[in-house]
């Protein structure tokens, strides 16, 4: 079966999947941004499960209840910081979509929704970073994952237009992911 993969802006917090991604930080206790975000929509109880978890390298990903969001789960991932592009951020960086989607097909998940991660306070250069996003999750779609639909949550609608644009590219368009 096909996967609709499509790129929206909004909340994330919002969306009505079953499954939303986080962009976290190693010790997986909450932070700013996205992360703040969702800690604060999911309430305490999502911070307690996560403090069990005993936290994730980058790259890596580990999936929680959701609590009080629509979602029914949240998979928090480690996103690499940017330190220029030589220091492996792009294999990183596709890790941990990688590791989103197995864990996603491993539960059943049927529908997820990923923020733009790295690309806030880590500092990935947006372009760069939505190119190794598109094109991993086009990959993983060819070979092991399986769902009725990807969103890529975006904040602003300059972070759309970039993902709509590499959406509506044919995949060999673009480089392939690290
Ligand atoms: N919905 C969708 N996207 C959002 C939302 C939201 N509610 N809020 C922010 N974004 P960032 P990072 C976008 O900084 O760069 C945290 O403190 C944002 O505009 O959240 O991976 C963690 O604990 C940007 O496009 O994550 C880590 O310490 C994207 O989400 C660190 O930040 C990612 O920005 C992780 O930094």
């Amino acid at each position: 079966m096909s996967t609709t993969v499509r790129a929206l802006q909004g909340d994330i917090v919002q969306l009505p999947v079953q499954a939303i991604v986080n962009a976290a930080n190693a010790s997986l206790l909450g932070g700013d941004g996205v992360d703040g975000a969702i800690h604060r929509a999911a309430g305490p109880q999502l911070l307690e499960e996560c403090r069990r978890l005993g936290g994730c390298p980058t790259g890596e990903a580990k999936l929680t209840r959701g609590y009080r969001l629509p979602a029914e789960y949240v998979i928090h991932t480690v996103g690499p910081v940017w330190h220029g592009g030589e220091r492996g951020e792009p294999a990183l960086l596709a890790s941990c979509y990688r590791r989103s989607l197995e864990l996603a097909a491993a539960q059943g998940i049927r529908s997820l929704a990923f923020p733009s991660i790295s690309t806030g306070i880590y500092a990935y250069p947006l372009e760069l970073a939505a190119q190794v996003a598109v094109s991993t999750v086009r990959a993983a779609l060819q070979t092991f994952a399986d769902f009725d639909e990807l969103i890529f949550c975006c904040f602003s609608a300059r972070d759309l237009q970039v993902y709509q644009q590499l959406l509506a590219a044919p995949p060999g368009a673009q480089p392939s992911p690290a």
